[in-house]
């Protein structure tokens, strides 16, 4: 399975999805890394890896002009499943629809709490004893969509959004190859718009937070 991802910025995640596709017996491959930001730090580490990489601008065009592009870059590559890893652009129903089912996305919260911005500081806010991350397939509303595979995290007593996000930030690193395995090999198909997974495929660890 040819991999594109769409990343904005540092591209922590990225690296994440690079390095589980450099295991020879992972059944999915980095085809590109593309960017809306041409100074996404991100890029720069992919091009030092050898990995295609793409920025396309959106600045001064519409949102569905960029998208064409995006797409068109996507296309080109081969690309069989996008993912979204820190890509911080709202996407229009006409790119959801064209990847559906083929569009995953990793989200710092338990989805559905806590979707859009600032998720670490509204969980303190809402004194939640247990925060995390979400991978799922993307749908036109942001952040929804079937999930596909979720980690969690304990809040400690004194947390900042900067403690609870580095915690979190562990987590989708190693949240987010395990759903595209599932992915890739099949295992995490969209039944009623609900994933699933068959018995015994998710990771033990996934099945006994904490
Ligand atoms: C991650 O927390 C991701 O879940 C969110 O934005 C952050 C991106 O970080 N959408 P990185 O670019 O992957 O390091």
């Amino acid at each position: 399975m040819r991999l594109g991802i769409q990343i904005s910025g540092r591209g922590s995640n990225m690296q994440a999805l690079v390095q589980a596709c450099s295991a020879a017996d992972f059944p999915a491959e980095v085809a590109l890394v593309l960017s809306n930001d041409p100074g996404a730090a991100g890029l720069a580490w992919a091009a030092g890896k050898g990995i295609a990489t793409a920025a396309i601008s959106h600045k001064g065009m519409d949102r569905e002009a960029h998208e064409r592009l995006m797409d068109a870059a996507l296309v080109e590559a081969g690309v069989d499943l996008v993912c979204n890893a820190g890509y911080m652009r709202v996407l229009t129903p006409w790119f959801v629809e064209k990847w559906r089912d083929r569009l995953i996305n990793i989200h710092p919260s338990l989805l559905p709490s806590f979707p859009g911005l600032n998720t670490h500081a509204r969980a303190l806010a809402e004194g939640v004893r247990w925060h995390g991350c979400t991978v799922h397939y993307v749908r036109a509303p942001v952040d929804e969509g079937p999930i596909i595979a979720q980690a969690t995290v304990p809040v400690a007593a004194g947390d900042t959004p900067e403690t609870l996000s580095d915690r979190v930030l562990t987590a989708e690193h190693r949240l987010y190859p395990i759903a595209l395995r599932l992915v890739a090999e099949g295992k995490a198909p969209v039944v009623n718009e609900r994933v699933e997974i068959p018995a015994g495929a998710l990771p033990e660890s996934l099945c006994h937070p904490g």
